[in-house]
């Protein structure tokens, strides 16, 4: 049989993209205040800025689109929805949401208000680690957010299969030394976007949400990533050899009591996210009370009821296994490449992106000098590809102290939109990068020219010095 692995679709629609000269761009950078969140679209050849939202979507999701309905109460859509759900994860609770932030914004505040209620003067939610907008909430409800990754993760050249994996015995220590009482909810982040979208193993998952549940704390999935996190565990774990994803998933999902999900990833559409409940009936009437205010009436969350229709499809869609695997195969060609041209990255590949690490190209850049934000726009001048810093910019000041603590990596995450790029685009990427690292003795660090106090990559502008 054949090694290659083709896409198992066909393109019926395409989006022509801008070719530009070095010049345009460097203006273009200027303009931005040297940070790619600031370039405008157009300006972008290859935008691998993030695979949240991105992708393509199918001709059955495009279909679903009309057949929305856009009844506030109790849509078609919204059953749909809540049906597939049901189906795919076996949680029959289920609250539509705009995006991932939006269930994250609901469910925090009801956990910390039940930890408070149970005794807790200081809760914190513990995770593998929390993604930058989930940190952003749990702060927002008045916790704190720990991460508690396992070591193997940490070093980018050293092969695991389980980089995702939470350090359980630092889990079992952290719910000793808080008490438990004190733990509003343990997090379980699948895959785990902030180390390099490593896949949490199913040993991981469920020793994880058995110590949680043995002190009484509720386990919330992040579910971003589900179905890529259940075809890694399907290719590296042998039990799972010949299970299907769907059954993966469903195994999943049943250690967990709620799950969070941004369904602009694996959900495959444009807008959208779940925030769903096992059994905990209670709790879901709680959320669904915090949801009518900020995101929406209980059965629409924000989303037109097309949206959710095409979430439905798209959720069926993700699990499929030809789709994961062209789409994880795709990521491992881009890392391929870079690897072979000797440029450091998290390694193995991880789901959804190739992380760099440009604390390896540039040691000699401070973590608050941002390695990988020069390497990000070092390779949008060279070649209109888009990447974004994952480092010690995304990990901002210390809440309290308001410190700049270096991150635990300073990566340039180059993230593949779903079904979106060829082959021949990751080419160019490489050999763009390649020649960017060759030449990476030139670039020169950044500072802030402005600083915002929060979530600050997005909009804030750097000098070189
Ligand atoms: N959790 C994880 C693991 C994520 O990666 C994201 C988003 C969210 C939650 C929040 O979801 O964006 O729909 O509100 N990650 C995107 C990224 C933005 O680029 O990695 P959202």
């Amino acid at each position: 049989m054949a090694k290659s692995i083709p896409e198992p679709f066909r393109i019926k629609m395409v989006e022509p993209l801008k070719t530009t000269t070095r010049e345009y761009r460097e203006a273009a950078l200027r303009r931005a205040g040297l940070n790619p969140f600031l370039i405008r679209a157009e300006d972008v050849f290859i935008d691998l800025l993030t695979d949240s939202g991105t992708g393509a979507m199918s001709d059955q999701q495009w279909s679903a689109l009309m057949r929305g309905d856009e009844s506030y109460a109790g849509s078609k859509s919204f059953h749909r929805l809540s049906d597939t759900v049901e189906r795919l994860f076996n949680y029959p609770y289920t609250i539509p949401v705009h995006q991932g932030r939006g269930a994250e914004q609901i469910l925090f505040p009801c956990l910390v208000e039940r930890a408070i209620k149970r005794g807790a003067t200081a809760p914190v939610f513990i995770s593998n680690h929390h993604f930058d907008t989930t940190k952003a909430h749990v702060e927002f409800a008045g916790a704190q957010a720990k991460n508690l990754i396992c070591k193997a993760a940490l070093d980018t050249s050293k092969h695991d299969d389980w980089k995702g994996n939470f350090d359980l015995e630092a889990l079992a220590t952290a719910i000793e030394i808080n008490g438990a009482e004190q733990v509003a909810a343990v997090v379980i982040t699948i895959t785990c976007n902030s180390v390099g979208g490593q896949p949490v193993s199913m040993h991981n998952i469920k020793s994880a949400a058995s110590l949680a549940r043995q002190h009484g704390i509720p386990v919330v999935i992040d579910a971003a990533r589900f179905a890529e996190n259940a075809y890694f565990v399907k290719q590296r774990d042998p039990d799972y050899r010949d299970k299907s994803l769907k059954d993966i998933v469903a195994e999943t999902f049943a250690v967990a009591d709620a799950f969070t999900m941004s369904a602009k990833k694996d959900g495959m559409v444009n807008i959208g996210g779940l925030c769903c409940f096992k059994q905990d009936e209670q709790l879901f009437q709680r959320v669904q009370r915090q949801c009518v205010p900020l995101e929406g009436f209980i059965t629409y969350g924000g989303l037109a009821g097309r949206d959710m229709d095409a979430m439905a499809v798209g959720l069926e869609e993700a699990c499929d296994e030809d789709h994961q695997r062209s789409r994880i195969a795709q990521v491992a060609y881009l890392g391929d490449r870079l690897q072979e041209a000797g440029i450091p990255i998290q390694t193995p590949v991880g789901g959804h992106a190739v992380f760099v690490d440009a604390g390896r190209i540039r040691p000699d850049i401070a973590p608050h000098h941002f390695p990988a934000q020069v390497i990000c726009n070092a390779l949008y001048l060279e070649s209109g590809v888009r990447a974004t810093e994952i480092g010690s910019l995304m990990m901002g000041r210390h809440p309290v102290t308001r410190q700049q603590e270096p991150a635990l990596f300073e990566l340039m995450r180059l993230t593949i939109p779903r079904r979106t790029y060829t082959n021949n685009h990751m080419d160019y990427v490489a050999e763009s990068l390649i020649n960017v690292v060759n030449r990476a003795d030139r670039l020169r660090p950044l500072d802030f020219e402005y600083e915002p106090e929060v979530l600050r990559q997005f909009t804030a502008r750097f000098k070189e010095i």
